[in-house]
């Protein structure tokens, strides 16, 4: 059976679209799933800095027209296979986008999930892998402009025939105000990833801080995500993933000041912000 292929999308730079595609695809490859990420961030490619691979070949070479697919396949952290994409102004110039599509319909012929890993912006560039996913997956801050590109990003998807699966809100904290945000969208709030320093200092936190609030987000994430691939569930009935103790001391707060927040947890995120969702 072909594999499924994941788009993750978001528009605004920096809103954690790498961070997740790297750690739900640890999070997959953890439940036994054979993972690809591919870095089709072509003007800055960083996915194999993020895992710490160095790798030889590139996909900017096989957009340029030269070099099979499985050249380029680097082995990286935890038994994910990726797709790297190289750094120069060079290889960006010669790198054409709609090549894409033969890329991912080869890896999807060898993995189970393809995971795509999307630049900022709408471009060219970012609009292909948009229309070739059989999802995508949506991030954004809690920031109203990232809000306000991740919703605009939603719209191309559909003038492109691309599926929105859901957004995922990161960088989460308990002065997120989650159901305002859920409601700019169209599709579903799919789950809300807690600011966690662990994100940045241990990537990807999956493997390397397992016990972080923001892995358990992904984990739980991913969870989902695998009954929307391959089990059938749809969409309308995928819960929203949240833990209200994630929340709890990730705000920069002083050990003082967090028990002050427990103290009036029944006016926190939880409860009031995020019902009904
Ligand atoms: N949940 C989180 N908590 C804290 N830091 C995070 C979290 N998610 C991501 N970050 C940090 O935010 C920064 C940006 O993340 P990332 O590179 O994944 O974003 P991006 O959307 O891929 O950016 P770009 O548009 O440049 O490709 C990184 O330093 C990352 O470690
Ligand atoms: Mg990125």
């Amino acid at each position: 059976m072909a594999g499924y292929v994941c788009t993750v999308a978001g528009g605004k730079g920096g809103v954690g679209k790498t961070t997740t595609a790297v750690n739900v695809a640890a999070a997959l490859e953890g439940e036994g799933y054979d993972v690809v990420v591919v870095d089709a961030d072509l003007g800055m490619a960083n996915l194999a800095a993020m895992l710490g691979v160095d790798p030889d070949d590139s996909i900017h070479e096989i957009l340029a027209g030269g070099g099979a697919v499985s050249d380029a396949l680097t082995e990286a952290e935890g038994g994910i296979t990726i797709v790297p994409g190289e750094q120069s102004l060079e290889a960006f110039a010669d790198a054409d986008p709609a090549k894409l599509k033969r890329v991912v319909k080869t890896l999807r012929n060898a993995y189970d999930v393809v995971l795509i890993d999307t630049g900022a912006g709408l471009s060219h560039e970012t609009t292909v892998p948009l229309g070739l996913a059989d999802g995508i997956l949506l991030i954004t801050t809690p920031d109203e402009v990232a809000v306000g590109d991740a919703v605009k990003t939603a719209e191309l998807a559909d003038r492109v025939g691309g599926e929105v699966l859901g957004a995922m809100i990161n960088r989460a904290t308990s002065e997120t105000d989650v159901e305002t945000i859920a409601e700019k969208f169209d599709s579903k709030l799919l789950a809300v990833i807690p600011d966690d320093i662990a994100a940045t200092e241990n990537e990807p936190l999956v493997f390397n801080s397992p016990d972080s609030h923001a892995a358990e987000a992904y984990r739980l994430l991913t969870d989902q995500l695998v009954g929307v691939f391959f089990e059938g569930e749809r969409l309308a009935d995928v819960e929203t993933v949240v833990e209200s103790e994630w929340f709890d001391d990730v705000d920069g707060t002083t050990d003082d000041e967090s028990d002050d927040d427990d103290d009036d947890d029944d006016g926190g995120f939880a409860h009031s912000v995020f019902q009904g969702i």
